[in-house]
């Protein structure tokens, strides 16, 4: 069996978030399992790609609109990964330093999929599955199947999974001269709303479609930024698959960034002495409970409601506890932290940025891991949280309510909570902050959470079986 994945993301080549967290580790997992998995993702300019060795795999011309332009798939030589990584370069276009957030990068990511699709077009044999992954790959199975150019990959099977439904890639019908030459009667696999949509698309023409969560497969008929009523037509190729992680990349017993390492025996005197060594360097007590936000600050993400609810927490719970936030998005929502910290620097920190190392420290010296969540597909952070035997709190939604219990129920470990709103977070910091207090049940807790199995070894079965039924 033979898949290849296609996704703008791939840790540690290039992460924005959680898509890269998965297109680095379901691959691996699926090579140990005997399925020959292989990556094909952008070339930007990130370390990775000095740091690493390559070998030219193939060079062609393609047209996008009466453009032609070159591309490069270049190949990691030693298989560092795992698995077989190629890039994509296409010069001027894909050589840059972030993965997003450019102008043009409709162009950008449409060059990269018709260069994936012309370069396999010319393989000589037929891979068992194209696996693509968001709206970034999502013309990928129109273009299998109704560019001319491509006939050769008509029968090869699809896979979309959806990370992000949030997102789909709308390209006005203007644009439409930059999909190579295709049957014109199939304009309607391409339209929603009077534009084109890569994500709608994808749904349209994939064999099969998976979810990150299985509660987001649900949800999606009722919240899918405007795409429910195609979700629910299509239900029937349709099934959640929670996320796995990578339990060689976040293990609090071997974890390289970590100060200290500890395992589910040593985890009280573990995590107090990571969490030390974060309030040294940022100035927080540690003798206080230490909540932390790691993330896009992004409404998806309830980051809006951050300065509010902890200016409440603050004022409420005076003296009791310590907050981190970690995180960049929306320049309102990071001034307005940046604010609270300056206003309260005893007891809340922000960093803004991007910071891979912070991150884990941050997994391994919190004792609470705030998710207030308005949409969340799957999420990662809460089962890094728990791997590093800190407590999530999240609001009920997609993957957070498919992997975490609330403590008020039979064997919970985590908060749970119902709004993204000031209220309902408030009320969660004082729950943590009385548990916290009850050292019993606070270790019993973090035992509990940490001996949680979310490997990827036992999830990618699931997706063979979406191979084999294709
Ligand atoms: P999403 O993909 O929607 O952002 P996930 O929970 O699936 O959310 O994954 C987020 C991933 O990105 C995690 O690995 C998290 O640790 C990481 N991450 C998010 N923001 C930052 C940041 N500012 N610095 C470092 N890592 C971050
Ligand atoms: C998306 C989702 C997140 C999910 C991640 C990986 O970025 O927002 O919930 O965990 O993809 O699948």
């Amino acid at each position: 069996m033979e898949v290849v994945h296609i996704s703008a993301e791939c840790y540690p080549v290039a992460k924005a978030g959680g898509l890269g967290d998965v297109v680095g580790a379901l691959p691996k997992y699926q090579n140990k399992a005997g399925i020959t998995s292989k990556v094909v993702m952008p070339m930007y300019r990130t370390p990775f790609l000095y740091n690493s060795d390559w070998v030219v795999d193939y060079k062609a011309k393609a047209y996008m609109g009466g453009w032609e332009f070159e591309y490069t798939i270049i190949k990691e030589a030693h298989n560092k990964l795992g698995f077989d990584l190629y890039l994509v370069d296409i010069a001027g276009l894909l050589d840059r330093q972030k993965i997003y957030g450019y102008s043009d990068d409709t162009a950008r990511f449409t060059a990269f999929q018709i260069a994936v699709v012309h370069w396999m077009s010319h393989w000589s044999h037929r891979p068992t599955a194209v696996h693509c992954h968001d709206y970034h790959a999502g013309l990928i199975p129109f273009m299998m199947q109704h560019c001319y150019d491509y006939n050769h990959l008509k029968s090869v099977p699809t896979v979309l999974t959806i990370h992000n439904a949030q997102y789909q890639g709308w390209m006005p019908w203007s644009q439409s001269m930059l999909i190579p030459k295709w049957d014109l009667s199939k304009k309607g696999l391409l339209d929603w709303d009077n534009c084109i949509n890569p994500l709608a698309a994808a749904i349209k023409c994939a064999s099969k479609i998976t979810t990150v969560s299985p509660s987001y497969m649900q949800e999606l008929m009722h919240h899918a930024n405007g795409l429910e009523t195609l979700i629910a037509s299509e239900k029937n190729k349709c099934v959640g698959i929670l996320n796995g992680i990578d339990h060689e990349v976040w293990n609090p017993a071997t974890d390289c960034y970590l100060i200290e390492h500890f395992s589910v025996k040593t985890v009280t005197a573990g995590k107090q002495q990571n969490k030390q060594n974060i309030c040294d360097q940022f100035g927080l007590d540690a003798t206080k409970p230490l909540f932390v936000f790691i993330g896009r600050l992004v409404g998806e993400k309830a980051a809006d409601v951050l300065p509010g609810a902890l200016h409440k927490a603050i004022q409420t719970y005076r003296e009791k506890a310590s907050y981190m936030i970690l995180g960049s998005g929306d320049p309102a929502v990071e001034a307005a932290l940046t604010n609270l910290a300056m206003a309260n620097s005893n007891c809340i920190k922000v960093s803004i940025g991007y910071n891979e190392s912070l991150s884990h420290q941050l997994y391994a010296a919190a004792d609470f891991l705030l998710m207030p969540s308005r949409v969340e597909p799957c999420g990662l952070n809460q089962l890094y949280a728990m791997r590093y035997g800190t407590v999530p709190m999240v609001r009920s939604t997609g993957g957070l309510q498919d992997t975490v219990i609330d403590m008020g129920d039979t064997g919970g470990y985590g908060i749970r909570f119902t709004h993204a709103n000031e209220t309902d977070i408030v009320h969660a910091v004082g729950r943590a902050i009385d548990v916290f207090e009850n050292k019993t049940h606070l270790l019993w807790m973090r035992e509990r959470m940490m001996q949680i199995n979310h490997s990827w070894e036992q999830t990618v079965q699931s997706y063979t079986n979406v191979y084999k039924s294709l």
